[in-house]
């Protein structure tokens, strides 16, 4: 195995370090798993994972076909060799039927157009004591960094002009909803674990603003305000962020939970 990729991960990578070590001590992978891992995005969990079950395999599927490439290139470029990528809607895939020991994912499963269809697809793919471990965000109210972005982009503007579109990372955060979508999807057991860790969104505001500019909430907002608005709330944005700069970074409040189910 060649040198880990950690300096060429994405920024998401770095976001997420903490909630990624609490998502994998729930994972509690076996040597001999095999592993989908659902929305893999460039494959940081998958790959992690891969390298856990020597003797078994894992699979990232996502959507996006650029996030595929990257994922392949990174686990070519740690020459992995039990770990395979896929460009595909978990939602309608078909999966090689009850296959897999465990499907897991982080932040990857928020955002599909019907959840009970999705979750019973993924649900066909387990094995009959198959696990389902998914690390999704709790409420936006519970979120500093989503609260923090809407209010700077909100601005003298008001709420409607941060008004966010598209699909909902909070979407899975109701525990009671969470429940009833895996129960009617054919899982049990379903349980939660409160996850507290701060996101990481750079070494200096420069770089922090440059990454919340990215997310699709913010650059949405923006391209629907005027360029002099625009420049305004770019500015609060940086306030914000230059207000939540310590020693070691910009960072932010988080709450997610690790979500636990078993095949029905
Ligand atoms: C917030 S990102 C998380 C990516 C990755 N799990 C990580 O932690 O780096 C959500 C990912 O889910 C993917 N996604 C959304 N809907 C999907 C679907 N129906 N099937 C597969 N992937 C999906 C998106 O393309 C995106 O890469």
């Amino acid at each position: 195995m060649r040198q880990a990729t950690s300096d060429l991960t994405p920024g998401y990578d770095a976001e997420l370090r903490r909630h990624n070590q609490a998502l994998r001590r729930a994972c509690g992978l076996q040597v001999h798993d095999h592993v989908l891992d659902i929305g893999c995005g460039a494959g940081q969990t998958t790959r992690e994972a891969a390298r856990t079950v020597q003797a078994g395999s894992a699979l990232g599927v996502d959507v996006s076909a650029p996030a595929i490439e990257r994922a392949r290139e990174f686990a070519r470029a740690e020459g992995l060799r039990n770990v395979t990528f896929e460009h595909a809607d978990a939602q309608v895939h078909r999966f090689p039927g009850e296959h897999f020991d465990l499907a897991i994912s982080r932040f990857g499963t928020m955002f599909f157009d019907d959840a009970v269809a999705a979750f019973a697809n993924i649900r066909r793919a387990l094995r009959p004591a198959g696990r389902l471990v998914m690390m999704v965000w709790q409420s936006h109210e519970r979120n500093e960094w989503d609260v923090a972005i809407h209010q700077s982009l909100a601005g003298l503007e008001g709420p409607v002009a941060a008004d966010s579109v598209g699909p909902d990372p909070f979407s899975l955060a109701d525990p009671q909803t969470v429940k009833q979508i895996l129960g009617d999807a054919g899982f049990a057991d379903v349980a939660f674990t409160d996850v507290r860790e701060p996101v990481y969104y750079g070494p200096d505001v420069a770089a922090a603003l440059e990454w919340v500019r990215g997310f699709t909430c913010t650059s949405e907002v923006l391209k629907r305000l005027d360029p002099a608005a625009a420049a305004h709330a770019i500015g609060r944005l940086s306030e914000t962020l230059s207000a939540h700069l310590s020693d070691d970074g910009v960072w932010f409040d988080s709450r997610a939970w690790i979500v636990t189910a078993r095949r029905h």
